[in-house]
């Protein structure tokens, strides 16, 4: 197959799409018009770093009211903020930002610690382990739910919904998840609301209490914000945690460097965001015929943005398939870029921030379980998603190892 017919065929949604991804990202960002795929009804793709920016930022000619994923995750009604537009957009976004400052997200620090720490604390003494299903993945779920104000012990049943709706999409079992899982928001919202009084609360009650132009929110329109929530924050955060966890088993090195320099924290935190970019297509549809540098585009099209390949591009990153734990002036768009960048990010950094300290303060080194399989998702959200590890713990302080 030559690389015109690859890109013909571009499906975000093929299986291990991602694993392959970055000679055909290279290939699509040679091309100066931005190349086409002839798959879900046609759309164009957008890798280079520059467009993806421009793309993402001028929200008045790449809309995302018409939905965001390929194809259309059709619920009857769109997942405000991010499937919505300025002005509106601001509005539901506001909701929710209150909860997310910096002074509110500094305040969970001690409860996703304690989070962190119960997991690790179940981890076998000895033998492999699935470090997405058994740390990874629970870790934002447990996090997001107490910041959501869900009950923590719906958890692996509000996760299975999720996962299933994600994996089985447009199937039967997808479906009954979103049947149940829109019963089990619908009943949360309505028990919130009969008791909510105060807006300032928490999300929940902002959610149940707050208006848009003097008008509440359908009961409809708050099951959606809240799926989005719930999307937004579970499969990202952990896809970074087991993409900086397989970087430490094939570079031990750099495992050792951030246990040994803390100092480099934040921009190894940053690092591993770009690299791994969870959120790696997003859609936008154009709204008026609009020129992007050699492509013309006409009103309807629509625009699948990879802030995965814009994170990759070489005009923009030197060395761009390499973790650097110090890398500076780090603009990357693993978080998006514009009206619509993550909401959730602080929140996200925190749970990295604190689970890469627990376990480089718990571990020496990891590596990779040569018995297990590794997985990648596909689909909007791309990255690991099963990572077989045998990881080796520390030897207790003032103990010498002999080798
Ligand atoms: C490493 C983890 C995360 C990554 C990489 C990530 C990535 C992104 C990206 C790229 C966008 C922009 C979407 C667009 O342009 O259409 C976004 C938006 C959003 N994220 Fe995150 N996210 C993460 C964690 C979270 C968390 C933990 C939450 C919830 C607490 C969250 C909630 C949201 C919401 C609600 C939006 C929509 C904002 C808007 O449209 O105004 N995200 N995220």
């Amino acid at each position: 197959m030559d690389i015109a017919e690859d890109i013909k065929g571009f499906d975000h949604r093929a299986e291990n799409h991602r694993v392959g991804a970055g000679c055909l990202w290279s290939s699509m960002r040679e091309v100066p018009e931005l190349p086409e795929s002839g798959n879900y009804g046609g759309f164009r793709i957008a890798t280079r770093y520059a467009d993806v920016a421009k793309i993402a930022t001028k929200f008045d000619l790449f809309s995302s009211a018409s939905g965001i994923s390929f194809p259309d995750l059709d619920f009857g009604t769109r997942m405000y903020p991010a499937e919505a537009d300025p002005p509106v957009q601001r509005e539901y976004r506001r909701m929710l930002s209150r909860f997310l400052t910096r002074e509110r997200v500094a305040l969970m620090e001690p409860s996703v610690r304690q989070h962190v720490v119960t997991l690790l604390d179940q981890f076998p003494a000895d033998g492999p382990v699935d470090f997405f299903a058994a740390f990874a993945r629970p870790l934002p779920v447990l996090v997001s739910l107490e910041l959501f104000g869900f009950p923590l012990a719906d958890a692996a049943m509000l996760d299975g919904l999720v996962v299933a709706l994600h994996d089985e999409r447009g199937n039967e079992k997808a479906m009954e998840a979103a049947v149940a899982l829109t019963r089990y928001l619908e009943n949360l919202l309505l028990s919130r609301k009969a008791v909510a009084t105060d807006p300032d609360a928490d999300i929940l009650s902002s959610i149940v209490l707050s208006t848009i132009d003097g008008v509440p929110m359908t009961l409809d329109e708050q099951v959606a914000m809240l799926r989005l929530l719930l999307f937004g924050g579970f499969a990202t955060v952990a896809i970074v945690l087991s993409t900086a966890l397989h970087w430490f088993a094939l570079h031990p090195d750099d495992m050792n460097r951030l246990r040994d320099d803390p100092g480099l924290m934040d921009s190894a935190i940053e690092e591993f965001v770009r690299f791994a970019s969870p959120a790696t297509y997003l859609k936008r549809t154009v709204t008026q015929d609009t020129v992007l540098g050699c492509t013309h585009l006409r009103q309807g099209e629509r625009v699948l943005i990879s802030f995965a390949a814009a994170n990759r591009d070489p005009a923009k990153f030197e060395a761009p398939d390499e973790v650097r734990l110090d890398r500076q002036e780090n603009n990357h768009l693993g978080f998006g870029i514009g009206v619509h960048r993550c909401i959730g990010s602080l929140v996200a950094k925190l749970e990295l921030r604190t689970a890469l300290e627990e376990i480089l303060e718990r571990y020496e080194r990891v590596e990779i379980d040569p018995a297990g399989t590794l997985k990648w998702e596909s689909g909007e959200n791309q990255g690991i998603i099963a990572l077989p590890l045998i990881l080796h713990r520390r030897p207790p302080a003032g103990q010498v190892n002999h080798v």
